[in-house]
Protein backbone atom coordinates (compact mmCIF):
# COMPACT_ATOMS: atom_id res chain seq x y z
CA UNK A 1 0.00 0.00 0.00
CA UNK A 2 1.30 3.31 -1.29
CA UNK A 3 1.47 6.12 1.32
CA UNK A 4 -1.16 8.33 1.93
CA UNK A 5 -1.98 11.89 3.11
CA UNK A 6 -5.16 14.01 3.91
CA UNK A 7 -5.48 17.41 5.09
CA UNK A 8 -7.72 19.64 7.03
CA UNK A 9 -7.66 23.32 7.94
CA UNK A 10 -8.74 25.78 10.75
CA UNK A 11 -11.90 26.90 11.75
CA UNK A 12 -13.52 30.53 13.03
CA UNK A 13 -17.16 30.78 14.66
CA UNK A 14 -18.37 34.12 12.49
CA UNK A 15 -21.46 33.56 15.26
CA UNK A 16 -23.20 32.03 17.87
CA UNK A 17 -20.59 30.64 20.04
CA UNK A 18 -22.21 29.32 23.68
CA UNK A 19 -25.26 29.77 22.63
CA UNK A 20 -25.11 26.83 20.38
CA UNK A 21 -24.42 24.86 22.97
CA UNK A 22 -28.04 25.40 24.22
CA UNK A 23 -29.93 24.65 21.11
CA UNK A 24 -29.38 27.90 19.23
CA UNK A 25 -28.04 28.23 15.65
CA UNK A 26 -24.37 29.01 14.90
CA UNK A 27 -22.41 29.85 11.97
CA UNK A 28 -18.66 29.10 11.47
CA UNK A 29 -16.34 29.07 8.36
CA UNK A 30 -13.03 27.16 7.97
CA UNK A 31 -9.76 29.33 7.97
CA UNK A 32 -7.88 27.77 4.59
CA UNK A 33 -4.33 29.06 5.76
CA UNK A 34 -3.47 27.23 8.38
CA UNK A 35 -4.09 23.52 7.86
CA UNK A 36 -3.11 19.77 9.68
CA UNK A 37 -1.34 17.30 7.22
CA UNK A 38 -1.57 13.68 8.20
CA UNK A 39 0.84 11.15 6.18
CA UNK A 40 0.00 6.79 6.97
CA UNK A 41 2.87 4.89 5.52
CA UNK A 42 2.39 1.11 5.55
CA UNK A 43 4.66 -0.62 8.65
CA UNK A 44 5.98 -3.96 6.58
CA UNK A 45 8.08 -5.10 9.46
CA UNK A 46 5.57 -4.56 12.50
CA UNK A 47 2.63 -7.28 13.31
CA UNK A 48 -0.97 -5.90 12.40
CA UNK A 49 -2.51 -3.62 15.14
CA UNK A 50 0.65 -1.74 15.44
CA UNK A 51 0.63 1.79 14.68
CA UNK A 52 3.19 4.37 15.61
CA UNK A 53 1.94 8.60 15.54
CA UNK A 54 4.10 10.90 15.92
CA UNK A 55 3.58 14.91 15.58
CA UNK A 56 6.97 16.82 15.61
CA UNK A 57 5.20 20.09 16.15
CA UNK A 58 4.32 18.81 19.98
CA UNK A 59 6.61 16.28 20.32
CA UNK A 60 4.27 13.59 20.60
CA UNK A 61 5.25 9.92 19.52
CA UNK A 62 3.49 7.15 20.81
CA UNK A 63 2.43 3.56 19.66
CA UNK A 64 -1.28 2.81 20.10
CA UNK A 65 -0.48 -0.03 22.58
CA UNK A 66 1.09 3.21 25.02
CA UNK A 67 -1.90 5.20 24.83
CA UNK A 68 -4.11 4.85 27.55
CA UNK A 69 -7.83 2.98 26.67
CA UNK A 70 -9.45 6.58 27.30
CA UNK A 71 -6.59 8.29 24.90
CA UNK A 72 -8.92 10.59 22.08
CA UNK A 73 -6.63 8.78 19.16
CA UNK A 74 -7.94 5.07 20.77
CA UNK A 75 -11.75 6.58 20.23
CA UNK A 76 -10.90 7.43 16.54
CA UNK A 77 -8.90 4.12 16.24
CA UNK A 78 -11.67 2.28 17.42
CA UNK A 79 -14.81 4.14 15.57
CA UNK A 80 -12.48 3.65 11.95
CA UNK A 81 -12.68 -0.20 12.97
CA UNK A 82 -16.43 -0.50 13.63
CA UNK A 83 -17.08 1.48 10.96
CA UNK A 84 -15.18 -0.09 8.47
CA UNK A 85 -16.27 -3.76 10.03
CA UNK A 86 -12.82 -4.56 10.70
CA UNK A 87 -11.30 -6.35 13.88
CA UNK A 88 -7.73 -4.56 13.22
CA UNK A 89 -6.06 -1.81 11.78
CA UNK A 90 -3.09 -2.85 10.02
CA UNK A 91 0.40 -1.95 10.88
CA UNK A 92 0.79 1.65 9.99
CA UNK A 93 3.36 5.18 10.71
CA UNK A 94 1.38 7.60 11.20
CA UNK A 95 2.33 10.97 10.97
CA UNK A 96 0.44 14.65 11.97
CA UNK A 97 2.50 18.00 10.53
CA UNK A 98 0.46 20.80 11.47
CA UNK A 99 0.66 24.78 11.17
CA UNK A 100 -2.03 24.77 13.10
CA UNK A 101 -1.33 26.47 16.88
CA UNK A 102 -3.10 23.87 19.60
CA UNK A 103 -5.58 25.42 21.97
CA UNK A 104 -6.22 29.42 19.98
CA UNK A 105 -9.06 28.12 18.94
CA UNK A 106 -9.06 27.30 15.40
CA UNK A 107 -10.12 23.66 16.19
CA UNK A 108 -6.59 21.88 15.78
CA UNK A 109 -8.13 18.83 17.86
CA UNK A 110 -10.84 18.45 15.13
CA UNK A 111 -8.82 19.03 11.97
CA UNK A 112 -6.52 16.50 13.59
CA UNK A 113 -9.27 13.79 13.57
CA UNK A 114 -10.60 14.95 10.52
CA UNK A 115 -7.38 14.73 8.71
CA UNK A 116 -6.68 11.26 10.40
CA UNK A 117 -9.67 9.30 9.41
CA UNK A 118 -9.56 10.10 6.23
CA UNK A 119 -6.08 8.90 5.78
CA UNK A 120 -6.36 5.97 7.43
CA UNK A 121 -9.67 5.34 5.67
CA UNK A 122 -8.49 6.26 2.18
CA UNK A 123 -4.92 4.76 2.80
CA UNK A 124 -7.12 1.34 3.49
CA UNK A 125 -8.77 1.70 0.44
CA UNK A 126 -12.10 2.04 2.07
CA UNK A 127 -12.88 6.45 1.77
CA UNK A 128 -15.59 7.24 4.39
CA UNK A 129 -18.52 10.30 3.02
CA UNK A 130 -18.44 13.49 5.14
CA UNK A 131 -21.10 12.22 6.94
CA UNK A 132 -19.46 9.27 8.41
CA UNK A 133 -16.14 11.26 8.83
CA UNK A 134 -18.23 13.61 10.57
CA UNK A 135 -19.67 11.28 13.10
CA UNK A 136 -16.83 9.62 13.83
CA UNK A 137 -14.47 12.89 14.47
CA UNK A 138 -17.11 14.04 16.89
CA UNK A 139 -16.92 11.13 18.68
CA UNK A 140 -13.22 11.70 19.47
CA UNK A 141 -13.85 15.52 19.83
CA UNK A 142 -16.39 14.38 22.28
CA UNK A 143 -13.24 12.46 24.40
CA UNK A 144 -11.12 15.19 23.62
CA UNK A 145 -13.40 17.86 25.13
CA UNK A 146 -16.37 16.46 27.36
CA UNK A 147 -19.41 18.31 25.68
CA UNK A 148 -18.88 20.10 22.31
CA UNK A 149 -21.72 21.26 20.29
CA UNK A 150 -20.03 19.57 16.80
CA UNK A 151 -19.52 22.51 15.40
CA UNK A 152 -15.51 22.58 14.84
CA UNK A 153 -15.38 18.64 13.39
CA UNK A 154 -18.69 19.63 10.99
CA UNK A 155 -17.42 23.39 9.39
CA UNK A 156 -13.65 21.14 9.41
CA UNK A 157 -15.15 18.22 7.66
CA UNK A 158 -17.28 20.33 5.07
CA UNK A 159 -14.80 22.59 4.69
CA UNK A 160 -17.37 25.28 3.75
CA UNK A 161 -19.04 28.25 6.50
CA UNK A 162 -21.92 26.11 7.44
CA UNK A 163 -25.17 26.93 9.44
CA UNK A 164 -25.60 24.13 12.44
CA UNK A 165 -27.94 23.32 15.14
CA UNK A 166 -26.89 20.51 17.35
CA UNK A 167 -27.94 17.36 16.71
CA UNK A 168 -29.32 18.32 13.38
CA UNK A 169 -27.64 17.97 9.51
CA UNK A 170 -25.80 21.10 9.01
CA UNK A 171 -26.64 23.64 6.18
CA UNK A 172 -24.12 24.77 3.87
CA UNK A 173 -23.80 28.58 3.61
CA UNK A 174 -23.13 29.51 -0.41
CA UNK A 175 -21.54 33.43 0.56
CA UNK A 176 -22.82 36.01 -1.74
CA UNK A 177 -19.45 37.99 -1.66
CA UNK A 178 -16.29 37.63 -0.62
CA UNK A 179 -15.60 38.63 2.91
CA UNK A 180 -12.10 38.85 4.50
CA UNK A 181 -11.52 38.50 7.93
CA UNK A 182 -8.46 39.38 10.12
CA UNK A 183 -7.97 36.13 13.34
CA UNK A 184 -6.19 37.87 16.57
CA UNK A 185 -4.71 36.13 18.96
CA UNK A 186 -5.36 38.02 22.53
CA UNK A 187 -3.12 35.44 24.57
CA UNK A 188 -3.76 32.13 26.40
CA UNK A 189 -7.26 30.82 27.21
CA UNK A 190 -8.68 29.04 30.04
CA UNK A 191 -10.03 25.57 28.27
CA UNK A 192 -13.22 25.54 26.02
CA UNK A 193 -14.52 23.23 27.96
CA UNK A 194 -13.83 24.84 31.70
CA UNK A 195 -15.85 28.31 29.28
CA UNK A 196 -18.33 25.94 28.61
CA UNK A 197 -19.23 24.43 32.39
CA UNK A 198 -18.80 28.17 33.56
CA UNK A 199 -21.76 29.53 31.57
CA UNK A 200 -23.60 26.40 32.35
CA UNK A 201 -23.39 26.81 36.02
CA UNK A 202 -24.60 30.74 35.90
CA UNK A 203 -27.01 29.67 33.40
CA UNK A 204 -28.04 27.19 36.12
CA UNK A 205 -28.35 30.15 38.98
CA UNK A 206 -29.83 32.31 36.43
CA UNK A 207 -31.91 30.15 34.15
CA UNK A 208 -34.39 32.84 32.42
CA UNK A 209 -31.78 35.58 31.95
CA UNK A 210 -29.67 33.19 30.04
CA UNK A 211 -32.16 31.74 28.22
CA UNK A 212 -32.98 35.34 27.23
CA UNK A 213 -29.41 35.89 26.22
CA UNK A 214 -28.99 32.78 24.08
CA UNK A 215 -32.38 33.22 22.18
CA UNK A 216 -30.71 36.57 21.20
CA UNK A 217 -27.70 35.49 20.05
CA UNK A 218 -29.99 32.85 18.22
CA UNK A 219 -31.66 35.66 16.19
CA UNK A 220 -28.64 37.62 15.57
CA UNK A 221 -27.43 34.18 13.77
CA UNK A 222 -30.35 34.12 11.41
CA UNK A 223 -29.72 37.46 10.44
CA UNK A 224 -26.46 37.25 9.71
CA UNK A 225 -27.25 33.99 7.73
CA UNK A 226 -29.89 35.92 5.68
CA UNK A 227 -27.19 38.30 4.50
CA UNK A 228 -24.39 36.28 3.94
CA UNK A 229 -26.43 34.36 1.69
CA UNK A 230 -28.04 37.69 0.32
CA UNK A 231 -24.82 39.65 0.38
CA UNK A 232 -25.29 43.01 2.11
CA UNK A 233 -21.88 42.25 3.96
CA UNK A 234 -22.57 46.42 5.24
CA UNK A 235 -25.28 44.72 8.22
CA UNK A 236 -23.04 43.05 9.52
CA UNK A 237 -20.73 45.08 11.71
CA UNK A 238 -23.39 45.91 14.12
CA UNK A 239 -24.68 41.97 14.10
CA UNK A 240 -20.82 41.36 15.14
CA UNK A 241 -20.90 44.32 17.51
CA UNK A 242 -24.10 42.69 19.58
CA UNK A 243 -22.92 39.33 19.40
CA UNK A 244 -20.10 40.25 21.13
CA UNK A 245 -22.27 42.87 23.44
CA UNK A 246 -23.80 39.70 24.64
CA UNK A 247 -20.88 37.10 25.14
CA UNK A 248 -19.73 40.11 27.13
CA UNK A 249 -23.15 39.57 29.46
CA UNK A 250 -22.62 35.91 29.06
CA UNK A 251 -19.23 36.29 30.84
CA UNK A 252 -16.98 34.94 28.34
CA UNK A 253 -14.72 37.75 27.51
CA UNK A 254 -11.91 39.21 29.01
CA UNK A 255 -9.89 42.73 29.20
CA UNK A 256 -7.41 41.55 26.41
CA UNK A 257 -10.42 40.54 24.02
CA UNK A 258 -12.11 43.74 24.75
CA UNK A 259 -9.31 45.78 24.28
CA UNK A 260 -8.33 43.88 20.65
CA UNK A 261 -12.37 44.71 19.74
CA UNK A 262 -11.64 47.89 20.36
CA UNK A 263 -8.33 47.90 18.43
CA UNK A 264 -9.51 46.46 15.59
CA UNK A 265 -12.45 48.77 15.13
CA UNK A 266 -9.80 52.42 15.70
CA UNK A 267 -7.63 50.57 13.30
CA UNK A 268 -10.61 50.52 10.63
CA UNK A 269 -12.44 46.89 10.91
CA UNK A 270 -15.68 47.28 10.22
CA UNK A 271 -16.79 45.18 12.78
CA UNK A 272 -15.19 42.65 15.62
CA UNK A 273 -15.87 40.23 18.38
CA UNK A 274 -14.40 37.52 20.24
CA UNK A 275 -14.81 34.03 18.73
CA UNK A 276 -14.80 30.24 20.04
CA UNK A 277 -14.80 29.77 23.93
CA UNK A 278 -13.40 33.15 24.83
CA UNK A 279 -11.61 34.43 28.23
CA UNK A 280 -8.66 34.91 26.42
CA UNK A 281 -8.18 33.40 22.62
CA UNK A 282 -9.72 34.68 19.40
CA UNK A 283 -11.23 37.61 18.06
CA UNK A 284 -12.45 37.42 14.63
CA UNK A 285 -12.92 41.43 12.84
CA UNK A 286 -14.28 42.04 9.35
CA UNK A 287 -11.58 44.16 7.39
CA UNK A 288 -11.10 45.93 3.68
CA UNK A 289 -8.77 43.20 1.78
CA UNK A 290 -6.60 45.76 0.99
CA UNK A 291 -6.61 47.09 4.55
CA UNK A 292 -6.57 43.06 6.05
CA UNK A 293 -2.71 43.58 6.32
CA UNK A 294 -2.11 46.83 7.88
CA UNK A 295 -4.64 46.04 10.60
CA UNK A 296 -3.40 42.35 11.26
CA UNK A 297 0.09 44.76 11.72
CA UNK A 298 -1.64 47.18 13.96
CA UNK A 299 -3.00 44.53 16.00
CA UNK A 300 0.12 42.97 16.50
CA UNK A 301 1.36 46.41 18.01
CA UNK A 302 -2.10 46.58 20.34
CA UNK A 303 -1.08 43.06 22.08
CA UNK A 304 -1.82 40.41 19.66
CA UNK A 305 0.65 37.33 19.62
CA UNK A 306 -0.55 36.23 16.27
CA UNK A 307 -2.64 37.16 13.50
CA UNK A 308 -4.38 35.34 10.50
CA UNK A 309 -5.86 36.27 7.54
CA UNK A 310 -8.98 34.36 6.06
CA UNK A 311 -11.19 35.04 3.15
CA UNK A 312 -14.60 33.55 2.57
CA UNK A 313 -15.56 33.24 -1.21
CA UNK A 314 -18.33 32.43 -3.38
CA UNK A 315 -18.44 28.94 -4.52
CA UNK A 316 -17.43 30.22 -7.87
CA UNK A 317 -14.94 32.05 -7.37
CA UNK A 318 -12.83 29.65 -4.84
CA UNK A 319 -9.05 28.76 -5.79
O1 LIG B 1 -13.13 27.24 21.65
P1 LIG B 1 -13.61 26.86 20.30
O2 LIG B 1 -13.13 27.77 19.22
O3 LIG B 1 -13.43 25.42 19.98
O4 LIG B 1 -15.18 27.15 20.26
C1 LIG B 1 -16.04 26.66 21.21
C2 LIG B 1 -17.43 27.01 20.84
C3 LIG B 1 -18.42 26.81 21.98
O5 LIG B 1 -19.69 27.17 21.45
C4 LIG B 1 -18.09 27.71 23.15
C5 LIG B 1 -18.45 25.36 22.47
C6 LIG B 1 -19.02 24.38 21.48
O6 LIG B 1 -18.78 23.18 21.67
O7 LIG B 1 -19.74 24.78 20.54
Amino acid sequence: MPAVSASAPGKVILFGEHAVVYGQPAIAAPVTGVFVKVIVQPNPLKPSGSIEIESPAVNFHATRAELPEQHPLNTLFQQIEQTLQISRLPAMKIRINSTLPAGAGMGSSAAVSVAMIRAITQFLGLPLDNEQVNRIAFEVEKAFHGTPSGIDNTVITYQMPIYYVRNHQPQLIHVKEPLTLVIANAGEAPSTAEMVAGVRQRWQQHPQQYEGLFHQIGCLVESARQILEQGSWQQLPPLMEKNHQLLREIGVSSPALDKLVKAALQCGAYGAKLTGGGGGGNIVALVHPEEADSIAQQLLKEGALHTWLTTLRPINEER
